[in-house]
């Protein structure tokens, strides 16, 4: 596998990508677009910051990637459709800074309304005069935060210890949060602008966020605000907040990000109450580190096809629920595999049912398993639990997903596929670690630990059926470890099922087809 890395992460992280066993790793900081999209089929894999455009173009050259690497929080920079709909993983960092970010935040706010750098510019040339420097105290007045995820959050404590009051505009998330938070909730932005003395904006670049302060905005909030933009260019429109603190509404500015970064190109440049820096929120050695070798580890799990708490396109779990999660994902991929490796129809609708106590976890995760499963044998590496649900989606089949909780069936995981006249059951149990079972196939019941390779055959139920099966394998070298029969009545019809050693050959299975008795026999590798 190979990876590329197109801009600065710290060096732990280019070690820890470099000693990963089998990867090949190219450090090319601030490679040209052309060249780039020259030399993009060859990798696997791309480890960028917010520089470098993941967009259609990119895509179109990276032939082979599997992994988009975003060391860093905001993903504004990455074309997520494109990613998801070819199953490239994009994975980020997005606790690994906020601290950093939060605490640059604070420091802008305070060098702004203290004058700092105007202050430090006179001193410079010798000029020692305190006149026009007046800044002022953050004690007692109301900040405003736009965006109360986590920056937000961390903001509001920190400010909390500075004895301002806080209040928030963040319509997305609940009651509760504010509340635990000892913030006011502030249901409009209007609410807010009316009361923050400062305001500091924590949100994503979404279309909403965009301009989010702009003229109108601006004339709304009380005279003197002071504002702080450590999350995206262009939250604020520039060329308004400009105006405004030349009409005195806005008294200072703090500003990390501009909107035509990383040009040195905004009104706000050359006027003296602003504070820039050039997007330096995640810049300390702690940060860099942290995102360094968070990316590295998660670029290489990604590749390794391991799950990755941090994908951005795919439902988010904590680290410690993906490991609750890990047999049930084996077993729903389980479940899955065994549907177009048993039967050829084309499929309607496939109904997931969780009973127990599976059912009270965040189940998309397992749903996606087993999707990936059903679809895997035919779509081979070209569905992934990224693109898993859109694969389902464009062959037309409709994924119907229900939850039962109560003390009836313990964490049992039943899929029904639809097809046309039909419906094709699988069940499983997860019964503890490591310990996953496939319960129920096609209406017969087994008590199944699934194996690597299994050999699935129905066949008549009479004497005879299993002796004539196990000398026909015993002369083609292939070992049963494991056999179980199942039936659905007596003198009926019946299902057997062994886990073997080693992959089975058509020719074997050929020879087990036309065994008196035998209906069918086919080959299932998971
Ligand atoms: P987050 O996802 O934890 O929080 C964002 C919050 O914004 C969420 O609570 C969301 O509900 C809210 N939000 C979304 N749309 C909104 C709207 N229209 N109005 C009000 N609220 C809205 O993100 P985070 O990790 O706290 O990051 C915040 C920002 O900081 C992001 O833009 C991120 O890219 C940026 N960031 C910048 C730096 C830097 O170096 N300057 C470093 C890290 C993060
Ligand atoms: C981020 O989104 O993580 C920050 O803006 C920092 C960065 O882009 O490196």
């Amino acid at each position: 596998m190979k990876v590329i890395v197109t801009e600065r992460i710290s060096d732990k992280g280019v070690e820890l990508l470099k000693n990963a066993a089998g990867l090949e790793v190219d450090i090319c900081f601030d490679i040209p677009r052309a060249e780039l999209l020259e030399v993009i089929p060859k990798y696997d894999a791309i480890v960028v910051r917010s520089v470098t455009k993941i967009n259609e173009e990119f895509y179109e050259h990276a032939t082979n990637l599997k992994v988009v690497g975003r060391a860093g929080n905001g993903v504004d920079n990455i074309q997520m459709e494109g990613a998801t709909k070819r199953g490239i993983i994009v994975v980020n960092t997005p606790e690994s800074n906020i601290v950093s970010a939060a605490e640059h935040t604070i420091g802008l706010l305070l060098a702004s309304s203290r004058n700092v750098v105007k202050a430090h510019k006179m001193i410079e040339s010798r000029v020692w005069e305190r006149s026009g420097l007046k800044g002022s105290e953050m004690l007692h007045k109301t900040l405003g935060i736009i965006g109360l995820g986590r920056i937000g959050a961390l903001v509001t404590k920190r400010m909390q210890a500075f004895e301002m009051k806080v209040i928030a505009y963040d319509p997305y998330i609940a009651d509760a949060r504010f509340k635990k938070l000892g913030v006011e909730k502030c249901e409009t932005l209007d609410d807010l602008l009316k009361k923050a003395d400062v305001i500091s904006i924590h949100t994503p670049k979404t279309e909403e966020t965009v301009n989010i302060l702009g003229a109108a905005e601006f004339a709304k909030c009380k005279k003197g605000v002071r504002v702080v933009n450590c999350a995206r260019g262009g939250l604020y429109n520039e060329q308004d907040l400009a105006e405004a603190i030349k009409k005195g509404i806005v008294a200072s500015a703090g500003i990390d990000v501009l909107v035509d970064e990383p040009k040195p190109i905004s009104p706000l440049i050359d006027l003296e109450e602003c504070v820039l820096t050039p997007h330096l929120g995640a810049d300390t050695t702690e940060a860099q580190d942290n995102v360094g070798i968070a990316i590295a580890e998660e670029v290489v799990s990604a590749l390794r096809g391991e799950m990755v708490p941090n994908a951005v396109n795919l439902p988010s779990l904590h680290p410690h629920d993906l490991e609750d999660m890990l047999d049930y994902l084996h077993l729903g991929e389980a479940l899955g595999k065994l549907y177009y490796q048993l039967k050829k129809d084309p499929i309607e609708k496939i109904e997931i049912l969780y009973q127990g106590e599976v059912a009270e976890m965040e189940t998309q995760m397992i749903t996606r398993a087993v999707l990936k499963g059903v679809f895997e044998p035919i779509l081979k590496e070209r569905v992934n639990y990224v693109n898993a649900e859109l694969a389902a989606e464009g062959r037309g089949v409709d994924i119907v997903e229900s939850k039962m909780t109560g003390e009836t069936k313990r964490n049992l995981i039943t899929v029904n596929i639809y097809v046309k006249d039909n419906v094709f059951t699988v069940s499983g149990k997860v019964f503890g670690e490591n310990n996953i079972r496939i319960t129920e196939i096609d209406g017969f019941e087994f008590d199944l630990t699934p194996e690597r390779f299994m050999l699935v055959a129905r066949n008549q139920d009479k004497p005879g059926m299993i002796g004539q099966i196990g000398t026909l394998l015993g002369a083609s070298r292939v070992n049963i470890a494991t056999m179980q029969v199942s039936r659905n009545q007596k003198d009926g019809c019946a299902m057997m099922f062994m886990t073997v050693d080693n992959e089975v050959n058509k020719e074997t299975l050929n020879l087990l087809q036309g065994i008196d008795g035998i209906k069918k026999a086919n080959l299932i590798k998971l």
